[in-house]
């Protein structure tokens, strides 16, 4: 039995080298779906805000309890990635033949993992969980692969096929935490022009998975979009990337983009803005960009640029995550951003954070009217559309307006999903640059 078994992994590797070699498969462009980790569930405006909240102060809390007593100190980073919320999941298949993974887009974090079998502790999936038995491809790694040396969080797991193979622990923001075997397996990507197989992807098959996890937000694992060697487009070895967001509130899929045409904004409605992609050494999964300041209505916040910019220690800075649903700013800031909204909304406040005016019940059914929002970086404007940072919601027969942005608790500023809906965002890897312009997703 193990002989067999030892052949025909040795065979399949041997294949898969040969794949690698007469195909250039991970240099060309592969198309992935994207939906909304809560569609068709019925979750009302209330039960979404409130999930969305409660997770965003799950992972400050995490941010406050590492910083010891000193505020000031709040301003390291938690974790490897950032708490995920309201997830965006891409759909692929690990294996030969393949077994479908749905996972969340996360572009603060660089491990790609779905749970595994015999899953001693995993939550509970709509889809089967991956069994690496079932696939003639995979292969758990080595201690001495590369994959296996870019882990902060490793060991050597039992001696298996004459090698010891890698075990990883990767946690995230929130606390939560997988731990599994780090194996290599072929994704296969279901795309417009067919099917795209990648061999020998190195991957974290998940058996101990713990945490915010669950079924109806993470799908069956995470697919990390990070700066990292071990991220899916570091993998795939793209020059760039692109995804677009759909309605948090509406359920129709949209693409991820791998390695994309060059003529992608031709046929943009609006105008395509551009701006640098900073990296940190300190912290080299995340995609840092300039952000200079905020503007409410006709009023600049009063706050120093120096306030989001990325410190020489490593600490605050400005990041673009997709994991992250509502946008969190320093305390200070946010501070400054929910006064100058109180000021410029004549409307009694019902909650300050998020931000909440009661709306009377005679005006409900017309849009109350709400103050512009603007971020400025350095040669990009984001200008936010209302259903990019406006929330409507009942809570005990009250109408209610709230603003979808909240205090990171720390030094940290984090542009998150909700803020991104409807926009197509390019990761353009190879020059630096992250550009956003206006879209219908489920059309890209
Ligand atoms: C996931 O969604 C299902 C179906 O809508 C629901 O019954 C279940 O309670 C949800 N689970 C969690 C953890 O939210
Ligand atoms: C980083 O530098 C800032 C000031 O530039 C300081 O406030 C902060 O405490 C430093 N953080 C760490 C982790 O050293
Ligand atoms: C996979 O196969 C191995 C070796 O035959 C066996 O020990 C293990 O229990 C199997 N795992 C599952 C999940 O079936
Ligand atoms: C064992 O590890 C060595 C060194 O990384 C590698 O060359 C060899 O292919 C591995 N053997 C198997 C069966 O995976
Ligand atoms: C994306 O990268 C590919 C090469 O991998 C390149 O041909 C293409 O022009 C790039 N697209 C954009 C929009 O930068
Ligand atoms: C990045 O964007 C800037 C501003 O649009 C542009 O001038 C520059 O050529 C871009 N860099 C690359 C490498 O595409
Ligand atoms: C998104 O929702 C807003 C308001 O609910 C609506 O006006 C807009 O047309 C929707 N956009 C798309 C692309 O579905």
């Amino acid at each position: 039995m193990m002989k067999m078994r030892q052949l025909a992994v040795l065979l399949a590797l041997l294949a898969a080298a040969l794949a690698v070699s007469c195909s250039d498969a991970a240099g060309g462009a592969i198309r992935a779906q994207l939906t909304r980790a809560d569609a068709g569930r019925g979750l009302t405006r209330r039960q979404l805000l409130r999930r969305m909240a409660r997770r965003s102060k799950a992972r400050a809390a995490r941010l406050l309890s590492a910083s010891g007593s000193s505020p000031a100190s709040a301003t390291a980073v938690p974790g490897k990635g950032q708490a995920i919320d309201t997830e965006y999941l891409v759909s692929f298949a690990v294996g030969t033949p393949p077994q479908p993974v749905q996972a969340t887009l996360d572009t603060g974090s660089d491990l790609v993992w779905t749970q595994c079998q015999p899953c001693p502790s995993c939550y509970a999936q709509d889809l089967p969980y991956y069994d690496p038995n079932l696939s003639a491809t995979s292969a758990p790694l080595p201690c001495e692969a590369a994959a296996c040396q870019q882990l902060d969080l490793s060991s050597c797991g039992a001696r298996k096929w004459g090698n010891r193979t890698c075990v990883y622990t990767y946690s995230y923001g929130d606390r939560s935490v997988t731990t599994g075997s780090l194996d290599a397996d072929t994704f296969t990507f279901d795309g417009d022009a067919g099917h795209a197989a990648v061999p020998g992807l190195a991957f974290g098959c998940g058996y101990f998975n713990n945490g915010l996890f669950s079924s109806n937000a993470t799908g069956s694992g995470i697919a990390g979009f990070g700066r990292g060697a071990l991220s899916l487009p570091s993998q795939l070895r793209v020059d760039n990337f692109s995804y677009c967001f759909t309605n948090v509130t509406g359920s129709a899929p949209s693409p991820v983009l791998l390695g994309l045409p060059a003529n992608l904004y031709d046929s943009a409605s609006g105008a395509v803005q551009t701006t640098r992609l900073i990296q940190s050494p300190a912290n080299p999964t995340f995609y840092y960009l300039s952000l200079k300041s905020i503007t409410v209505g006709s009023a600049r916040l009063p706050a120093p640029e120096s306030a989001f910019a990325l410190r020489g220690n490593g600490s605050g800075g400005t990041i673009i995550d997709s994991g992250t649903s509502v946008t969190l700013l320093p305390p200070l800031v946010y501070g400054l951003l929910h006064d100058v909204f109180v000021s410029q909304v004549d409307l009694p406040v019902t909650n300050d954070e998020p931000l909440c005016f009661a709306v009377s019940s005679s005006s409900s059914g017309k849009k109350q009217q709400v103050p512009k929002l603007e971020l400025q970086f350095d040669g990009a404007t984001l200008d936010l559309p209302r259903e990019n940072y406006v929330f409507e919601m009942e809570d005990g027969g009250q109408s209610n307006m709230c603003i979808a942005i909240m205090s990171s608790g720390g030094g940290m500023t984090i542009i998150g999903n909700y803020q991104q809906q409807n926009l197509h965002v390019l990761y353009d890897l190879a020059g630096n640059n992250l550009s956003f312009v206006p879209a219908h997703c489920d059309r890209v």
